[in-house]
């Protein structure tokens, strides 16, 4: 008799004859320790800490190995699910893609974004809709674009068990009142104006700050002046780690920003991809042999 147990690969079982053998294998694979707020926020000033946006279970079983921090970035409403912003991101999409996340992966942090009107008003609500998350997903703590009004807030949920990761700069659930996605910080107003909110955001407990679209000084003062890391997305070699969007960086998109520099070109490889599947199938080439059941021969 064979026992099975599964990998942390999704999709992956592996298997042995000796029942002992197979037990302490899946208990050794489940034990992986993951990544936790204390870990990433101890890495302020040392080896760059590298994080990608994942939304699905497959694509966070290949970036687990890879990344220090997964974020289930509300982007998704823009990249999945092809909303023109992120306003319209709702908190049981927050937490489908959460779980999805969580299920395969195992070493990587996972960070949940809190979407547009889940946060911003009363902290008990706040609380409530962050418990949710957690609760839900498994994941480790939450992101919350951090504008004037949102520290007390951070505040309230770290002294309640909740980790928080901030997020100042280009704020995208603040694009109707900004106008658009624009880079932030080249004013000396703005400048002033963002450092303080960073600073507010590492002051109310934060473990962590993204710093997103801001010119290179300000990214650079904002991480000489708090003692948390910074993640810079858009933002400069001056933080203490940096992430993408993954899908930008895959290249499944014909146009990507400035600040993203794509490592593939998924978009090319999967037209190329449905083409030949498509002149298969006109010119009846798929599916062939190997790809048909037979009868059993009796
Ligand atoms: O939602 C997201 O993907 C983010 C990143 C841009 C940091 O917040």
């Amino acid at each position: 008799m064979l026992w099975r147990w599964r990998s942390p690969s999704p999709g992956r079982w592996k298997s042995s004859s000796n029942p002992q053998e197979a037990f302490l294998s899946a208990q050794r694979e489940e034990s992986v320790r993951r990544i936790a707020a204390p870990d990433i926020a101890a890495r302020k000033g040392g080896e760059p800490i590298v994080c990608l946006t994942a939304y699905t279970a497959p694509v966070a079983a290949i970036f687990d190995d890879v990344c220090d921090l997964l974020l289930v970035g509300d982007s998704v409403g823009m990249v999945v699910h092809g909303l023109p912003n992120t306003v319209g991101v709702t908190l049981e999409m927050m937490i489908l893609h959460g779980q999805a996340v969580m299920r395969t992966s195992r070493r990587a942090m996972v960070v949940v974004d809190m979407p547009f009107g889940s946060y911003e008003g009363d902290p008990r609500v706040a609380y409530d809709n962050a418990a949710r998350i957690m609760k839900e997903t498994g994941c480790q703590a939450v992101k919350v674009e951090s504008g004037p009004t949102v520290p007390d807030t951070i505040h309230y949920l770290v002294q309640r068990g909740i980790p928080v990761m901030g997020h100042v700069g280009l704020r995208p659930q603040a694009v109707l009142v900004d106008g658009g996605f624009k880079a932030k910080g080249r004013t000396e107003d703005e400048r002033t104006r963002i450092l303080a909110e960073a600073h507010a955001t590492a002051d109310a407990g934060a473990f962590a700050v993204v710093v997103e679209g801001v010119a290179e000084p300000l990214a650079r003062d904002i991480t000489a002046a708090i003692a948390q890391p910074t993640i810079g997305i858009g933002a400069s070699a001056g933080c203490d780690g940096q992430i993408l969007v993954s899908d930008d960086m895959l290249g499944l998109f014909d146009w990507t920003p400035k600040f993203v520099r794509r490592y593939a070109d998924l978009r090319g490889e999967i037209g190329r991809a449905a083409s030949a599947y498509a002149a298969d199938v006109r010119a009846r080439r798929f599916p062939g042999e190997a790809e048909t059941y037979f009868s059993k021969k009796s």
